[in-house]
């Protein structure tokens, strides 16, 4: 049952929308010379503009209300306390723990968790270091000069989008890939321009019982060992993992073992052991980098006031888009090729964490839930989606990350990126007047009916909101701070919507029926299926 204040607070902010959508955000403009500075806030070196929203300062403070009623404060800090609010799997939420540069106590069960954290990452310096320094080496002698990360979902995702957003600060010795699909091309082509002799495996699973990840640890086993013998796979394999027994049995030895723990979910893993990866790109003291900006982000949404609060704000204005205003997804729009991975990053750590039906007390959800997350990268969005959001009959809200300066400058591409950005939320805020565009038309050399029957195709209605998050460079400093803004604004939301954002229930189905498929696919008995499934397999079979 949704708590009765919080449902109130939901009605308020309804009942205000149905004024606010009279409204247009290029009259509002107009009207307030003062939204911008009244709608942007700051922090870890990170300016939100959020002016580009369908509100008022009406609805920031019914939006305060709902955070007051949906206990999100309070939220905050049982999650950052140690608390087991993940009640399904009745588990502490603490990947702020993993980036707890001020290192001060966090307890679970009455146990500081720090001193476990400080260690793993000991460990994981002294190896980045040795591989780096060449003084790790395979089991011929010879400099590892590739690393394969073997992981899926969040022991993927992050590490494989923060390598490659901080490409520029990468050791050209040590080249970083990541295999994940179960699909044998993934890791055929990129097996195909490796040595084994050079090569270094990390196996990343929480569980170590995952299907993909498993079976490409054996395929990548047995091209090791096949090059190099039985007896070299040790020096070839490392594993991050929470689960001991199995990765000795796999036969990587539990000294190169990279802990974590059952309270580090895994799209909130990359702060752990998991983010190996990343500090053998980058090295181990930019991998601090990173950690430190997260924890400077958590620092912020511990202590400012939610007005002024990133995740807060951000959270709270993603419920107003999809509850009061209507919308259902989200284009996460980054004009940073090298941010080309934050997006399906992002869709792992909303859509796994929010895509919910239930609240946390078994009953169907009444408001909201997780919104569908897509987008990629501007300025090539630009030529492909981009016309649906301003032209297409659904708005979809717009976040667009952009850097000040780039920190691979070639030309005046950098200025031609930020042009762009702009314009882009411009485009969509204003949009253009049937009157501006019979008066563009005119001055082109049209008229009469050849002009009116191109003046609603050449329309745009804007009113399109977006928001802008405008930093100085994509440093790992800063890449930090934006990741842990998005994971705290997806908890923000998942609160006001009384859902458990740390479990993931609705992945376990499908991962039930491959097996006994997979087992018929293999030989073994027909199992009953639908007949469209039973159809499909028939024909594979054949
Ligand atoms: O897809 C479900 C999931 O459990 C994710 O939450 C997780 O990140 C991924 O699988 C990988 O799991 P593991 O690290 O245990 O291999």
């Amino acid at each position: 049952m949704m708590d009765q204040r919080v449902t109130e607070a939901f009605d308020a902010l309804r009942a205000h929308a149905a004024g606010v959508k009279k409204q247009h955000l290029r009259t509002m403009f107009e009207q307030d010379h003062d939204r911008f500075p009244r709608f942007t806030a700051e922090a870890c070196g990170i300016l939100m503009d959020y002016s580009k929203s369908r509100i008022t300062s009406d609805t920031v403070k019914l939006l305060e209300k709902l955070a007051a009623a949906a206990g999100i404060e309070a939220r905050r800090d049982a999650m950052f306390e140690g608390e087991k609010i993940n009640t399904t799997e009745d588990r502490a939420v603490l990947h702020t723990a993993l980036r707890n540069r001020s290192n001060s106590p966090v307890e679970v069960d009455g146990q500081d968790v720090m001193p476990d954290v400080n260690g793993v990452l000991a460990a994981m310096e002294k190896f980045t270091d040795a591989v780096r320094d060449g003084s790790r080496t395979g089991s011929t002698g010879k400099r590892i000069t590739d690393v394969v990360n073997i992981g899926i979902g969040g022991s993927d995702l992050g590490p494989r989008m923060v390598v490659r957003a901080l490409s520029p600060d990468a050791s050209p010795e040590l080249r970083v890939h990541f295999v994940a699909n179960v699909d044998p091309a993934d890791m055929h082509d990129t097996l195909q321009a490796l040595d084994p002799a050079t090569t270094m495996f990390v196996i990343a699973s929480k569980t170590f019982t995952t299907m993909e990840t498993m079976t490409n640890a054996r395929a990548a086993r047995a091209w090791v060992a096949d090059a190099l013998g039985e007896a070299s796979v040790g020096a070839h394999f490392v594993a991050v993992s929470t689960n001991a027994k199995e990765v000795s049995a796999f036969g990587i030895s539990t000294d190169e073992m990279f802990g974590f723990w059952d309270w580090v979910g895994g799209r909130y893993s990359l702060w752990s052991a998991i983010g190996l990866p990343i500090a053998l790109s980058v090295g181990f003291a930019t991998f601090k980098e990173l950690l430190d900006g997260a924890h400077q982000m958590d620092r912020h949404f511990q202590t400012a006031p939610i007005g002024q609060n990133l995740p807060m704000l951000l959270g709270l204005l993603r419920v107003w888009e999809i509850d009061a205003m209507g919308s259902s997804s989200i284009a996460l729009l980054p004009y940073d090729q090298r941010l080309e991975l934050f997006t399906p990053h992002l869709q792992q750590v909303d859509m796994e964490s929010n895509g919910k039906g239930v609240m946390l007390d078994g009953s169907p959800v009444v408001f909201g839930s997780g919104p569908v997350i897509w987008g990629s990268p501007g300025t090539n969005g630009q030529h492909a989606f981009h016309q649906l959001l301003h032209q297409g009959n659904r708005i979809i809200p717009c976040e667009f990350l952009l850097a000040k300066t780039s920190r691979s400058p070639i030309g005046d591409g950098h200025q031609k990126l930020i042009a762009n950005c702009l314009a882009q939320s411009e485009a969509l805020m204003r949009g253009k007047t049937e009157d501006e565009v019979r008066a563009e038309l005119t001055r082109q050399g049209m008229s009469g009916e050849a002009l009116e029957a191109l003046v609603p195709h050449k329309l745009f209605t804007g009113n399109r909101p977006s928001i802008t998050f405008l930093y100085e460079k994509l440093d790992a400093r800063t890449l930090g701070a934006v990741i842990a803004l998005y994971e705290h604004a997806i908890f923000v939301q998942g609160t006001c919507w009384d859902v458990n954002s740390f479990d993931q229930w609705g992945v376990e189905l499908g991962k039930q029926l491959a097996l006994p498929i997979l087992e018929e696919l293999t030989g073994g008995k027909s199992g009953s299926h639908d007949a469209s499934t039973a159809g499909l397999l028939a024909r594979v079979k054949n």
